[in-house]
């Protein structure tokens, strides 16, 4: 998998029990993954359709690095699938722990909101 993102946790991002909140690490996730997908699928207009799996398994405090794995694993007509895993990676002690394993859908849309047939005419090139 490729390094998509990272962000160190900082104190606005914890909720009241001083843990990262849910919803920040979510919201990473996502636009780091939209990034990654428009870059490889080089087209901007996608939204997000569907997350799943989304499981906490560990969780994060100030002072820990997140990093947001990624690939593409599946492409149809308009959705493009990608696999996402975010780990935190604790700089002083190099302990991690995985946070998050997901998949997220993203589908290509043309001007009207309308899916838009994308890899009809477009290949992922391989590295
Ligand atoms: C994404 C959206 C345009 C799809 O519209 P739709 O009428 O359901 O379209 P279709 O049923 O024709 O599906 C289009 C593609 O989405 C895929 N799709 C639809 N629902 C899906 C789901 N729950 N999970 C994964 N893929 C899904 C279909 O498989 C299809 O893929 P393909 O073209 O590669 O075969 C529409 O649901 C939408 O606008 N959702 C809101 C998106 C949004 O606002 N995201 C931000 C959320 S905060």
């Amino acid at each position: 998998m490729d390094l998509v993102t990272q962000h160190l946790v900082q104190p606005d991002d914890l909720n009241y029990h001083n843990n990262l909140f849910g919803g920040k690490m979510l919201s990473w996730i996502d636009e780091g993954m939209a990034m990654f997908a428009m870059m490889k699928i080089q087209y901007t207009n996608i939204v997000t359709v569907s997350m799943d799996n989304v499981v906490f398994r560990s969780p994060a405090r100030a002072g820990d690095i997140i990093q947001i794995y990624g690939k593409i694993i599946k492409t149809g007509k308009s959705s493009v699938t990608v696999k996402t895993l975010a780990i935190t990676n604790n700089p002083q002690t190099g302990k991690l722990g995985e946070v998050i394993e997901s998949e997220i859908s993203y589908v290509c849309l043309d001007e009207r909101g309308k899916p838009y047939f994308h890899f009809r005419n477009f290949k992922i090139p391989v590295k």
